[in-house]
């Protein structure tokens, strides 16, 4: 089963755990969020359980259906009886009737009314919970943060996103009131004001419309706790963001809504004192997205990362116009029969795209490799490998040796690099998740204690990303430096050098992978490291003049 459609996982994972209330049922280890691969799974668990509850409801059915009728018969014969008085005795039958009522019958009444029905059901969903890996709360949160990191760096509209508009596409799904307040409350959190606001004013909005009231009776009672929540959350982000007038409005209203919650009168209190002396002047925060900088060529590496990811930085047609596209047949004889399709993103530093390099067939065989083998990808640091927020991805590292696929792939590599592949790191298999991405970083090692694995293979030389699938929405790779978007398209593989000719790594190769907006990313990453490469690389091919630039 293939689930490509990644946010509206998202949405659909969010209601059915945050707004479901389905909490502190589960347990595991295993994170679904960073992978579609691993929530498609959870859909065929969800479906396991809701049959489960369904012949729950059956047996109970029908435990009740049989109750109901002996109490009809029950509540007749003894209605007879208070009618007839002691008349009803007058019959010896009608002695031994009601003795037998209240002893053998009613004795098997009360079994069935004791006995557990559905209690192998049950026990069959607490095995599933055990022996299946079950998302956890903390994963709401990761769900989230990528719902975010999309909105970010692709420049998305709130009240777009809230009705299922994702970069311009239609989604037939929409945000409640409930989930917006929790996007709300978990950008506070991460002390992303502007979101903050618009998300809680997007909750507001709806809980404000009447059709959503109408469709939804339930959530009326709980909606007048959940203003005075919005609405806290209002006057704090535009305390915040300088919107003094309005913060000051939206304190006002709140103390007037809940003048019992001492909380919201103390913080208004905070808020007068604090801003005595200014004056309250009004801002338009009717943009959640920071203005964009003057020039965006000088900002700092995650700004350039985020607008080469949404396209907005890229490079002019003049910088483009040296490049060329053509057949690959010099470095080994076989592609004079099979020349590979190459196309040059960048001259200094080298990058280029190759084109259909893996055919279907492989692809298949190579996520059948990886499938059930993915865990959660780390980032290298000081201290070893930790899990972090820069990388959402699962992986999985395999020997060339597991399959002889691997080694055939090796091939083409060498081929496509002219390097020498004996000295590269194990194939790695990665599939992204929800906003899954992998921020902007190098490959290259940066200090001698960083290398991982052998260190007499030496650092990263190049790179080899091949994609194994197409992503219907965002999911790119950036460039951020050379200006260069790279879009998975199944099949295609991407080289560039992290180091220059003399060992020293290339601050232009700054790269990253963009959140996914729809879509699901496996991508094998070939690292080639430097050892025995001094006759395959000659330096005068590749001036290198750049060492400080970036
Ligand atoms: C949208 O979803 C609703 C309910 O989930 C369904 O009834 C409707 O047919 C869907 N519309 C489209 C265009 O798919
Ligand atoms: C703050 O809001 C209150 C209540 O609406 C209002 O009476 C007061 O004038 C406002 N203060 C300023 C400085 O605007
Ligand atoms: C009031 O504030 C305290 C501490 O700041 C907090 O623990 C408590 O949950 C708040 N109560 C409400 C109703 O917000
Ligand atoms: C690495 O571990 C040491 C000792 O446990 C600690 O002092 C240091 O802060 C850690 N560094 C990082 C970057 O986590």
């Amino acid at each position: 089963m293939q689930f490509k459609i990644n946010l509206i996982f998202v949405i659909n994972y969010l209601l059915l755990f945050v707004c479901g209330g389905v909490h502190n049922v589960f347990a595991g280890n295993t994170e679904f969020f960073s992978s579609v691969h691993q929530m498609s799974k959870l859909v065929q668990l969800e479906s396991v359980l809701l049959q489960q509850m369904q012949k729950y409801i059956k047996i109970n059915e029908n435990k009740l259906d049989f109750l109901k009728d002996r109490l009809a018969m029950l509540e007749r014969d003894n209605r007879e009886a208070l009618e007839e008085g002691l008349n009803y005795f007058d019959s010896p039958l009608n002695k031994y009737y009601l003795t037998k009522r209240l002893t053998v019958d009613w004795a098997r009444i009360e079994n069935i009314m004791q006995h557990e029905s559905g209690k192998k059901t049950l026990n069959r969903i607490a095995k599933y919970e055990s022996t299946n890996h079950y998302p956890e709360n903390s994963e709401l949160d990761g769900a989230i943060a990528g719902f975010l990191r999309i909105q970010e760096v692709y420049r998305l509209k709130t009240a777009d996103m809230a009705q299922g508009i994702l970069d311009g596409v239609k989604y037939n799904i929409s945000l409640d009131a409930r989930l917006c307040l929790d996007i709300a409350k978990y950008a506070a959190k991460e002390n992303n004001m502007r979101f903050t606001h618009s998300w809680a004013l997007e909750a507001l909005k709806r809980l404000q419309d009447p059709a959503e009231v109408s469709n939804n009776p339930t959530a009326v009672l709980a909606e007048k706790l959940e203003v005075a929540e919005i609405l806290e959350l209002l006057a704090t982000s535009k305390k915040n963001l300088g919107d003094l007038k309005g913060a000051n409005q939206t304190y006002a209203e709140l103390v007037q809504l809940r003048p019992d919650i001492e909380n919201y009168t103390r913080e208004y209190l905070v808020f007068l004192k604090e801003n005595v002396h200014k004056e309250y002047v009004s801002v338009d925060l009717s943009d959640e997205h920071e203005p964009l900088p003057a020039d965006l060529h000088s900002t700092d590496q995650f700004t350039r990362y985020k607008h080469t990811c949404n396209g907005l930085l890229k490079q002019s047609p003049s910088e483009e116009r040296e490049l060329r596209c053509g057949y690959l047949t010099e470095t080994d004889p076989f592609l004079l029969l099979a020349p590979l399709k190459a196309e040059e993103l960048n001259h200094h530093p080298l990058l280029v795209l190759y084109h259909d390099v893996l055919s279907d067939a492989e692809i298949e065989i190579m996520k059948g490799l990886s499938d059930n083998r993915i865990v959660r990808a780390t980032v290298a640091g000081i201290n070893g490998s930790v899990v972090s927020e820069l990388r959402t991805s699962q992986f999985v590292f395999m020997p060339r040796t597991a399959h002889k696929l691997l080694e055939a792939i090796d091939v083409r590599a060498e081929q496509m690099t002219d390097l020498n592949m004996e000295y590269s790191e194990d194939h790695q298999f990665q599939n992204y998740g929800i906003g899954g991405h992998y921020g902007q970083h190098y490959d290259w090692f940066q200090s001698e204690d960083l290398l991982i694995s052998s260190r007499e293979m030496g650092n990263r030389i190049a790179t080899v990303l091949f994609y194994l699938t197409d992503v219907e929405q965002g999911g790119g790779t950036a460039f951020p430096f050379l200006k260069r978007l790279l879009m998975p398209k199944k099949g295609d593989a991407a080289f560039w050098y992290n180091l220059h000719a003399d060992g020293v790594g290339d601050l232009r190769n700054l790269h990253g992978g963009c959140p996914i907006i729809v879509g699901s990313k496996w991508v094998l990453n070939r690292w080639i490291r430097e050892n025995i490469q001094s006759d395959r690389r000659p330096c005068e091919l590749w001036p290198d003049s750049c060492r400080d630039c970036a």
